[in-house]
């Protein structure tokens, strides 16, 4: 389906009542394929939550790179500062806030490393001045200057100059498996509707609640 084609609605969605819906992931694709047609850009841009290892939470913006019924996949620098905090604690939450569409996304669970075969796959996809970006960037360590950041990429940009790039060790992505998935739209007067599912462990069943806003 072309981005500009009209979308068909289901009608738990139409019915003007996502709250009946029993699947958090289906109600997650729905919401998700709106804000693609309506965001001006980046609908799949989320906050990534992690904490350090004294606890202290710390947040950032990556892309949605891949959604199916395991989580929510992500790519970066996995020696970058959320690269070793998530190595030490395995657990993030994830935040999407459309603000076309005025709904919020809240995505809570552990969190795995996507298979080096998953890997390869996504970074074969990236432009080759993105991958030569990957192995030129040492993510979140301190850089001396501009000047010598071009250097880096210079360097391997003539380093892989001519054939394919391969993808730096330390670059890979990561899953975040949900064990709570909550939905939040706006309604008139701040009367808002807010769903929660929750589900004790992976592979459990799901169960809905809905939330005083
Ligand atoms: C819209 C947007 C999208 C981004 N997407 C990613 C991404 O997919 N992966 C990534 O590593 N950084 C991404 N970044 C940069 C991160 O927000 C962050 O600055 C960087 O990853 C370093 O974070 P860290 O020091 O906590 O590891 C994005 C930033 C913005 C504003």
């Amino acid at each position: 389906m072309s981005d500009t084609a009209p979308i068909e609605y289901p009608t738990w969605l139409t019915s003007g009542d996502f709250t009946e819906v029993e699947e958090p992931f289906r109600l997650f694709d729905a919401w998700f394929a709106e804000a693609k047609r309506s965001e001006p850009r980046d609908p799949n841009a989320m906050s990534l939550a992690t904490i350090d290892a004294d606890g202290l939470p710390n947040l950032r913006t990556v892309l949605l790179k891949g959604v199916d019924e395991h989580g929510f996949s992500f790519y970066t620098n996995t020696e970058s500062q959320k690269g070793r905090e998530l190595g030490t604690a395995p657990r993030a939450a994830l935040l999407f806030y459309w603000k076309s569409l005025n709904r919020q996304v809240r995505i809570r669970g552990a969190v795995e490393r996507v298979t080096p075969a998953e890997a390869d796959a996504y970074f074969a996809t990236r432009p080759k001045q993105a991958q030569i970006g990957a192995w030129a960037s040492q993510q979140s360590r301190p850089l001396e200057s501009r000047l010598a950041f071009e250097k880096a990429i210079a360097l391997y940009g003539a380093k892989y100059v001519i054939g394919s790039v391969p993808r730096p060790p330390h670059w890979s992505g990561y899953r975040v498996l949900p064990i709570s998935m909550e939905f939040w739209h706006d309604r008139p007067y701040r009367l808002h509707d807010r769903i929660e599912f929750k589900r004790a462990e992976l592979g459990a069943a799901w169960a809905k609640t809905r939330m005083y806003p």
